[in-house]
């Protein structure tokens, strides 16, 4: 696992979306697994900068989405496929046709989980994976105690999260009980899993992720499991971090043309 300590979220969004536009000038039809959430906002629009200003050609790269609420009606501006269209699809000038996502409202959600990792896997996997972290180590919506194999699936969201996510809906009972997310198994399927996490609200999942024992308790820490995963934090985010100044060293001491 690498870790890369920034100054802010700023700085993190330039570098994620560098390592985007370096694998779409590899790859021009990546597959880019995409987090909702506040965290990933400053990725984004780092990205459609460099899009707008012809630094990189996004025509042919395919999004996909890490989980869906259940049970929200179409084009709910807070369901994840609308907020993927809006924070991510259209600022690039993508199609609808170039994005992938779980059906929340099918009728048969265990089929409509199942045939979403079919169809991941049919795109022929996701080339890179962005993450944030909740508060209580959970990654897509995979709570404490997810199995670290699991496939996507529903899951029932903690008080905690609904808590966390409740600012995007009228109060805390607005937010739903049941999301379908790529399972933890799903997730490290991923070639390259990029986890940021920023602000101090974050550095004890940080902390429990990158150095605490793997454990179904912090789902995050299966990363740990991946041989291709990188944390990106900025400095308030690395607060409870015993090894920041090695994690330091080593991004400083970074040759150049390795990326990310
Ligand atoms: P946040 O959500 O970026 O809004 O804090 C992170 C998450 O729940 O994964």
């Amino acid at each position: 696992m690498e870790v890369v300590i920034v100054p802010d979220a700023d700085a993190a969004g330039e570098l994620i979306a560098g390592a985007m536009a370096g694998l779409l000038a590899r790859r021009p039809d990546a597959l880019l697994g995409v987090a909702t959430g506040s965290t990933p906002l400053p990725v984004y629009r780092a990205l459609a900068a460099r899009v707008r200003a012809g630094g990189v050609d996004v025509s042919r790269a395919r999004v996909c989405q890490l989980d869906e609420y259940v049970g929200l009606p179409a084009g709910h501006p807070e369901s994840y496929r609308s907020t993927v269209l809006r924070e991510v699809v259209a600022p690039l000038g993508l199609t609808e046709e170039s994005f992938l996502g779980p059906d929340g409202e099918a009728d048969d959600l265990p089929a409509a989980c199942a045939d979403y990792d079919r169809a991941l896997a049919e795109a022929g996997g996701v080339d890179l994976q962005l993450l944030g972290i909740g508060s209580d180590g959970h990654i897509g919506f995979n709570e404490p105690c997810s199995s670290l194999a699991s496939r996507t699936r529903i899951k029932t969201l903690t008080r905690r999260t609904r808590e966390d996510n409740s600012r995007f809906f009228g109060s805390v009972d607005e937010v739903p009980q049941h999301v379908i997310t790529q399972g933890i198994g799903t997730i490290l399927d991923a070639r390259h899993v990029v986890l940021l996490a920023t602000g101090a609200g974050k550095a004890e999942a940080v902390a429990l992720a990158v150095e605490g024992p793997l454990a179904a308790s912090v789902p995050a820490s299966a990363l740990q499991l991946h041989p291709h995963a990188t944390v990106v934090v900025d400095e308030a985010a690395a607060a409870g971090l015993a090894r920041a100044d090695y994690f330091r060293d080593t991004y400083a001491a970074k040759p150049k043309w390795q990326g990310l």
